[in-house]
Protein backbone atom coordinates (compact mmCIF):
# COMPACT_ATOMS: atom_id res chain seq x y z
CA UNK A 1 0.00 0.00 0.00
CA UNK A 2 1.45 3.41 -1.41
CA UNK A 3 2.19 6.16 1.92
CA UNK A 4 -1.13 8.42 0.31
CA UNK A 5 -3.47 5.70 1.00
CA UNK A 6 -2.10 4.94 4.21
CA UNK A 7 -2.39 8.32 5.10
CA UNK A 8 -5.77 8.64 3.94
CA UNK A 9 -7.15 5.46 5.75
CA UNK A 10 -5.74 6.76 8.55
CA UNK A 11 -7.13 9.86 8.28
CA UNK A 12 -10.62 8.40 7.60
CA UNK A 13 -10.33 6.73 10.90
CA UNK A 14 -9.69 9.84 12.58
CA UNK A 15 -12.48 11.41 10.95
CA UNK A 16 -14.93 8.90 12.99
CA UNK A 17 -13.09 9.18 16.30
CA UNK A 18 -13.00 11.64 19.16
CA UNK A 19 -10.63 14.16 17.57
CA UNK A 20 -12.92 15.74 15.43
CA UNK A 21 -16.47 15.04 17.34
CA UNK A 22 -15.98 18.94 18.12
CA UNK A 23 -16.14 19.80 14.21
CA UNK A 24 -19.03 22.57 13.41
CA UNK A 25 -19.29 21.53 9.88
CA UNK A 26 -19.66 18.67 7.60
CA UNK A 27 -15.52 18.15 6.78
CA UNK A 28 -16.73 15.39 4.19
CA UNK A 29 -18.44 18.00 1.77
CA UNK A 30 -15.70 21.19 2.93
CA UNK A 31 -12.85 18.06 1.95
CA UNK A 32 -14.86 17.31 -1.34
CA UNK A 33 -15.86 21.02 -2.80
CA UNK A 34 -12.08 22.01 -2.40
CA UNK A 35 -10.69 18.37 -3.70
CA UNK A 36 -13.31 18.91 -6.74
CA UNK A 37 -12.43 22.33 -7.18
CA UNK A 38 -11.29 21.94 -11.04
CA UNK A 39 -10.50 25.26 -13.87
CA UNK A 40 -12.90 24.98 -16.65
CA UNK A 41 -11.99 26.59 -19.68
CA UNK A 42 -14.50 28.49 -21.56
CA UNK A 43 -14.44 26.61 -24.79
CA UNK A 44 -16.25 23.86 -22.63
CA UNK A 45 -18.87 26.02 -21.42
CA UNK A 46 -22.40 25.62 -22.36
CA UNK A 47 -25.04 28.10 -22.74
CA UNK A 48 -26.73 28.51 -19.85
CA UNK A 49 -26.02 31.32 -18.12
CA UNK A 50 -25.19 32.51 -14.43
CA UNK A 51 -27.20 34.57 -12.58
CA UNK A 52 -26.43 37.91 -11.13
CA UNK A 53 -27.58 36.24 -7.51
CA UNK A 54 -24.91 33.91 -7.91
CA UNK A 55 -22.11 35.70 -8.78
CA UNK A 56 -23.42 38.48 -6.18
CA UNK A 57 -22.89 35.10 -3.54
CA UNK A 58 -19.33 34.62 -4.90
CA UNK A 59 -18.62 38.62 -4.08
CA UNK A 60 -19.56 37.89 -0.62
CA UNK A 61 -17.71 34.78 -0.02
CA UNK A 62 -14.67 36.81 -1.16
CA UNK A 63 -14.58 39.83 1.28
CA UNK A 64 -14.54 37.01 4.21
CA UNK A 65 -10.93 36.35 3.11
CA UNK A 66 -7.95 36.92 5.53
CA UNK A 67 -5.98 40.00 5.10
CA UNK A 68 -2.99 41.40 6.89
CA UNK A 69 -4.18 44.70 9.35
CA UNK A 70 -7.56 44.47 7.43
CA UNK A 71 -6.81 46.33 4.35
CA UNK A 72 -9.11 44.55 2.73
CA UNK A 73 -7.02 45.29 -0.34
CA UNK A 74 -9.63 43.06 -2.99
CA UNK A 75 -11.40 44.63 -6.06
CA UNK A 76 -13.32 42.76 -8.22
CA UNK A 77 -15.18 44.73 -12.03
CA UNK A 78 -17.77 42.20 -12.94
CA UNK A 79 -18.49 42.53 -16.74
CA UNK A 80 -21.61 41.36 -17.70
CA UNK A 81 -24.13 41.34 -20.31
CA UNK A 82 -23.39 44.53 -22.16
CA UNK A 83 -20.24 45.03 -20.14
CA UNK A 84 -18.88 41.63 -22.14
CA UNK A 85 -18.89 44.04 -25.28
CA UNK A 86 -17.17 46.33 -23.43
CA UNK A 87 -14.76 44.07 -22.48
CA UNK A 88 -13.72 42.94 -25.83
CA UNK A 89 -13.62 46.66 -27.34
CA UNK A 90 -11.26 47.55 -24.92
CA UNK A 91 -9.11 44.22 -25.96
CA UNK A 92 -10.35 45.72 -29.72
CA UNK A 93 -8.41 48.56 -29.23
CA UNK A 94 -4.82 47.33 -27.70
CA UNK A 95 -4.01 44.61 -30.19
CA UNK A 96 -0.15 45.03 -30.18
CA UNK A 97 3.07 43.14 -31.06
CA UNK A 98 2.90 40.94 -27.81
CA UNK A 99 -1.28 41.21 -27.67
CA UNK A 100 -1.40 39.67 -31.00
CA UNK A 101 -4.73 39.64 -33.28
CA UNK A 102 -4.58 35.95 -32.88
CA UNK A 103 -4.68 36.42 -28.68
CA UNK A 104 -6.98 38.64 -29.44
CA UNK A 105 -9.48 36.12 -31.38
CA UNK A 106 -9.24 34.19 -28.64
CA UNK A 107 -9.82 35.91 -25.96
CA UNK A 108 -13.04 37.28 -27.82
CA UNK A 109 -14.32 34.15 -28.01
CA UNK A 110 -13.41 32.99 -24.54
CA UNK A 111 -15.69 36.38 -23.21
CA UNK A 112 -18.60 35.31 -25.95
CA UNK A 113 -18.84 32.04 -24.32
CA UNK A 114 -18.60 33.61 -20.83
CA UNK A 115 -21.71 34.31 -18.41
CA UNK A 116 -19.47 37.12 -16.66
CA UNK A 117 -15.78 37.99 -16.33
CA UNK A 118 -14.44 39.40 -13.36
CA UNK A 119 -11.47 41.26 -13.36
CA UNK A 120 -8.73 40.60 -9.87
CA UNK A 121 -7.73 44.18 -8.44
CA UNK A 122 -5.27 44.42 -5.65
CA UNK A 123 -6.04 47.99 -4.22
CA UNK A 124 -3.10 48.72 -2.45
CA UNK A 125 -2.46 50.09 0.98
CA UNK A 126 -1.69 53.74 0.59
CA UNK A 127 0.80 54.02 3.73
CA UNK A 128 2.42 50.20 2.01
CA UNK A 129 3.02 49.42 5.76
CA UNK A 130 2.14 46.24 4.53
CA UNK A 131 4.38 44.24 2.56
CA UNK A 132 2.88 43.80 -1.11
CA UNK A 133 2.88 40.17 -1.32
CA UNK A 134 0.90 39.91 1.59
CA UNK A 135 -1.80 41.94 -0.16
CA UNK A 136 -1.46 39.65 -2.84
CA UNK A 137 -1.89 36.91 -1.04
CA UNK A 138 -5.22 38.09 0.71
CA UNK A 139 -6.16 38.76 -2.99
CA UNK A 140 -5.62 35.20 -3.70
CA UNK A 141 -7.49 33.75 -0.72
CA UNK A 142 -10.73 36.13 -1.78
CA UNK A 143 -10.46 34.56 -5.14
CA UNK A 144 -10.26 30.98 -3.72
CA UNK A 145 -13.23 31.95 -1.27
CA UNK A 146 -14.75 32.59 -5.03
CA UNK A 147 -13.40 29.66 -6.67
CA UNK A 148 -15.01 27.45 -4.06
CA UNK A 149 -18.54 28.66 -4.05
CA UNK A 150 -18.54 28.43 -7.87
CA UNK A 151 -17.90 25.06 -7.14
CA UNK A 152 -20.32 24.46 -4.70
CA UNK A 153 -22.64 25.55 -7.57
CA UNK A 154 -21.47 23.70 -9.86
CA UNK A 155 -20.13 26.57 -11.73
CA UNK A 156 -17.21 26.65 -14.23
CA UNK A 157 -13.98 28.95 -13.30
CA UNK A 158 -11.04 29.71 -14.93
CA UNK A 159 -8.70 32.05 -13.67
CA UNK A 160 -6.64 33.23 -16.16
CA UNK A 161 -3.62 36.09 -16.84
CA UNK A 162 -2.82 35.98 -20.12
CA UNK A 163 -3.38 38.95 -22.66
CA UNK A 164 -2.99 42.53 -21.04
CA UNK A 165 -3.96 41.25 -17.92
CA UNK A 166 -0.35 43.05 -16.37
CA UNK A 167 -0.72 45.69 -18.95
CA UNK A 168 -1.11 49.81 -18.04
CA UNK A 169 -4.20 49.75 -20.22
CA UNK A 170 -5.87 47.28 -18.18
CA UNK A 171 -5.00 48.77 -14.93
CA UNK A 172 -6.51 52.59 -16.44
CA UNK A 173 -9.66 50.49 -18.11
CA UNK A 174 -10.29 49.13 -14.53
CA UNK A 175 -9.37 52.26 -13.05
CA UNK A 176 -6.68 51.10 -10.96
CA UNK A 177 -4.55 53.05 -9.23
CA UNK A 178 -0.58 53.67 -9.84
CA UNK A 179 0.32 51.19 -7.47
CA UNK A 180 -2.37 48.88 -7.67
CA UNK A 181 -2.49 45.95 -9.75
CA UNK A 182 -4.48 43.22 -12.01
CA UNK A 183 -4.05 39.96 -10.58
CA UNK A 184 -6.21 38.28 -13.30
CA UNK A 185 -9.80 37.24 -14.84
CA UNK A 186 -12.13 35.04 -14.27
CA UNK A 187 -14.25 33.52 -16.57
CA UNK A 188 -17.75 32.38 -15.32
CA UNK A 189 -19.96 29.37 -17.21
CA UNK A 190 -21.86 26.75 -16.62
CA UNK A 191 -19.68 23.27 -18.06
CA UNK A 192 -20.58 21.99 -21.06
CA UNK A 193 -18.74 18.38 -20.11
CA UNK A 194 -18.13 16.40 -17.08
CA UNK A 195 -16.56 17.67 -14.77
CA UNK A 196 -12.48 17.19 -14.86
CA UNK A 197 -11.19 15.23 -12.67
CA UNK A 198 -7.80 16.91 -11.40
CA UNK A 199 -4.65 15.20 -9.93
CA UNK A 200 -1.94 16.35 -7.27
CA UNK A 201 1.15 14.96 -5.03
CA UNK A 202 0.56 13.32 -2.13
CA UNK A 203 1.11 15.16 0.80
CA UNK A 204 4.48 13.35 2.37
CA UNK A 205 6.06 14.78 -0.92
CA UNK A 206 5.44 18.43 0.04
CA UNK A 207 5.32 18.10 3.73
CA UNK A 208 7.86 17.50 6.42
CA UNK A 209 6.83 16.99 10.09
CA UNK A 210 9.39 17.90 12.91
CA UNK A 211 7.90 16.51 16.28
C1 LIG B 1 -2.65 32.94 -10.45
C2 LIG B 1 -3.09 31.96 -11.50
C3 LIG B 1 -2.96 32.27 -12.83
C4 LIG B 1 -3.36 31.40 -13.84
N1 LIG B 1 -3.22 31.75 -15.16
C5 LIG B 1 -3.56 30.86 -16.12
C6 LIG B 1 -3.38 31.21 -17.48
O1 LIG B 1 -3.00 32.33 -17.83
N2 LIG B 1 -3.69 30.27 -18.42
C7 LIG B 1 -4.15 29.03 -18.07
O2 LIG B 1 -4.38 28.21 -18.96
N3 LIG B 1 -4.36 28.70 -16.78
C8 LIG B 1 -4.08 29.59 -15.79
N4 LIG B 1 -4.30 29.26 -14.48
C9 LIG B 1 -5.04 28.03 -14.14
C10 LIG B 1 -4.12 26.85 -13.96
O3 LIG B 1 -3.71 26.40 -15.22
C11 LIG B 1 -4.87 25.73 -13.21
O4 LIG B 1 -5.23 26.18 -11.94
C12 LIG B 1 -3.97 24.50 -13.08
O5 LIG B 1 -3.87 23.87 -14.31
C13 LIG B 1 -4.51 23.49 -12.09
O6 LIG B 1 -5.78 23.03 -12.47
P1 LIG B 1 -7.03 23.11 -11.49
O7 LIG B 1 -7.32 24.57 -11.25
O8 LIG B 1 -8.15 22.42 -12.21
O9 LIG B 1 -6.66 22.41 -10.22
C14 LIG B 1 -3.92 30.14 -13.47
C15 LIG B 1 -4.06 29.81 -12.11
C16 LIG B 1 -3.66 30.70 -11.14
C17 LIG B 1 -3.82 30.34 -9.68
Amino acid sequence: MKWSQRYYLFFCKLVNQSNFKSMKYNLSEINEIIRNRRTIFPEQFSERKVHKEIIINLLENARWAPNHGMTQPWYFKIFYREGISKFIEFHSQNINEKFTEEKFEKLKSRAEKSSAIIAIGLRRQVSEKIPEVEEVEAVACAVQNMFLTATAHGIAFYWGTGGLTYSEEMKIFLGLKEKDKCLGLIFLGYPAVEWPKGQRRPVEYFSEWVE
